[in-house]
Parts: structure tokens; C-alpha cells; sequence
């Protein structure tokens, strides 16, 4: 199995996608599978120009160039995507919506009725057959991550991909104020990783069990109001 790996952070290795995200690729990574790794923070990658040369004149090519050209063939061969992403306004970033977006050069300008019954394009190229979705939430509720999975899911959809899954850790801002509460759960998304590499799945319970808060609402206002501290204090010093 071939994966591609996508960082769609802002704050790029400095931040908890990437410490999930990287824990999921050692598992991957000691199960044997090969993976591509981009840090979208670190490209220049511009939004899509909704010109239709695309699916007009060049099947399968977008018309500008610029580091989009590191990511297509990767892409195109590759067996799973993985989108690593925080929620940013209740959806995924800018930066990986970016990405996405320009991913519809692969479609064609034909339109057909999908699996599920509904008007789509076919393909010109196709994207990595599996999508996995990999987030993480400045609040500590689940429900934050909820528009950004009915998100994720309708895009696998629009490319023709079944997500396998959504591994998504509530409470980053308590997370980062006590990293040992992480590092559990750190080895779990290592785990199914591997399990992912060796079974090209991961299991539901271990999905649950991943998805599970790691801190309560109490527990993350108490542990934040360290936070607030700090931020108070940052506040004073800079006027
Ligand atoms: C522009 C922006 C928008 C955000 N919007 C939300 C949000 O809607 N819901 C939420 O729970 N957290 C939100 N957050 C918090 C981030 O999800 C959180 O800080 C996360 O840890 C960022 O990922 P990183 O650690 O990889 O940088 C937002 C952060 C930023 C910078």
C-alpha cells in the first residue's frame, strides 16, 4: 500500500495534527507501507482559479504550476490519502481546502450517476481509493469535528473514494498545556497505523476507542485556565 500524507496546519510540524499525524505514520510506517509526507504550510500553493482548462482543453492537467505538480503524482499513486487537518471555523483549513479544490483537474467534464444515486463527474485520473481524516479541536466536544467529517465524507464521495475512517482528538488547548495526557493516545494512532499498513483497515473499536475525549469539559477548563494565564500575561507584555 502506498499512502500519501497531507499536513494542513498552519503551524505545520509545530502543532498536535502533526503529532498525530506523525504517530499514524510510524505505525504505517513499521507495518511496512510506504509514505509520502507534505507539509502544506511549507508550499506555495495557489486556490483555484475555476478556469476549466482542466476539464476543457488539458484532460487531467491543471493549468498553473506551482507545488501542486509535488502532489499530483503522488496522488495518482497512491492507494490511501490521508488529510491531516485541524478544524479552522468549523471545517478544515484553508490551506487543505486549497489542496481539495485543486484536485478537481482529475474530473472530467461528464457527468454521471454515482453509487449513491446522485449527479457526479467521472474521472480523468484517479484519487487514492481510501481517505482517512486526521484532526484536532481547539474545544473539547466531539461535535466540533462534525461539520468538518460531513465534509470529509462528501469529498471522498466527489472523488469516487470511501473514507475508512475519521480519527479526531478533541481539547488541543488543554492538550498542549499537559502533552502527557496525549501520549496515550499517541500510541493508539500508532497501533492503527500498523493495524492499517497490515490490514488495510482499522478496526471500529479501535476508532472508538481513539475517539474518545481524552479530558472532560471540567478537566479542560481547569487545565486551559493555565492557558488564560499565560495569554493574560502575553497581553500585558505587549502593550
Ligand atoms: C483560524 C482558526 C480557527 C479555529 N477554529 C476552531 C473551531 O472552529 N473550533 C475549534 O474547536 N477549534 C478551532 N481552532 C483551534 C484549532 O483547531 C486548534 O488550535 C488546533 O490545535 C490547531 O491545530 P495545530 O495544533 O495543528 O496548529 C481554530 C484555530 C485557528 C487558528
Amino acid at each position: 500500500m502506498k499512502v500519501i500524507a497531507l499536513n494542513g496546519s498552519a503551524r505545520g510540524k509545530k502543532g498536535v495534527t502533526w503529532k498525530l499525524l506523525d504517530s499514524l505514520l510510524k505505525g504505517l510506517s513499521e507495518g511496512g507501507t510506504t509514505v509520502r509526507e507534505f507539509q502544506i504550510k511549507e508550499m506555495n500553493i495557489s486556490t483555484c482559479r475555476a478556469c476549466l482548462t482542466c476539464m476543457h482543453k488539458t484532460p487531467g492537467q491543471c493549468a498553473q504550476r506551482d507545488d501542486m505538480d509535488q502532489i499530483y503524482p503522488s496522488l495518482r499513486e497512491s492507494d490511501l490519502f490521508v488529510m491531516g487537518t485541524p478544524v479552522y471555523t468549523d471545517n478544515m483549513s484553508a490551506q487543505m481546502k486549497t489542496v481539495t479544490d485543486r484536485c478537481i483537474c482529475g474530473m472530467d467534464p461528464f457527468l454521471r450517476l454515482d453509487p449513491a444515486n446522485r449527479v457526479r463527474h467521472s474521472f480523468s485520473w484517479a484519487m487514492p481509493s481510501k481517505f482517512l481524516l486526521v484532526s484536532t479541536s481547539g474545544f473539547p466536544e466531539m461535535e466540533s469535528f462534525q461539520p468538518l467529517i460531513m465534509t470529509f465524507r462528501a469529498q471522498a464521495a466527489n472523488f469516487g473514494c470511501e473514507s475508512i475512517g475519521e480519527i479526531c482528538i478533541p481539547g488541543s488547548i488543554a492538550l498542549q498545556m499537559a502533552p502527557q495526557l496525549l501520549e496515550p493516545r499517541l500510541d493508539l494512532i500508532q497501533r492503527a497505523g500498523k493495524m492499517l499498513a497490515l490490514q488495510g483497515k482499522i478496526e471500529s473499536t479501535l476508532l472508538e476507542e481513539m475517539n474518545r475525549p481524552i479530558l472532560t469539559v471540567e478537566k479542560y477548563l481547569e487545565i486551559s485556565a493555565k492557558y488564560e494565564a499565560w495569554a493574560k500575561k502575553s497581553r500585558e507584555q505587549a502593550t
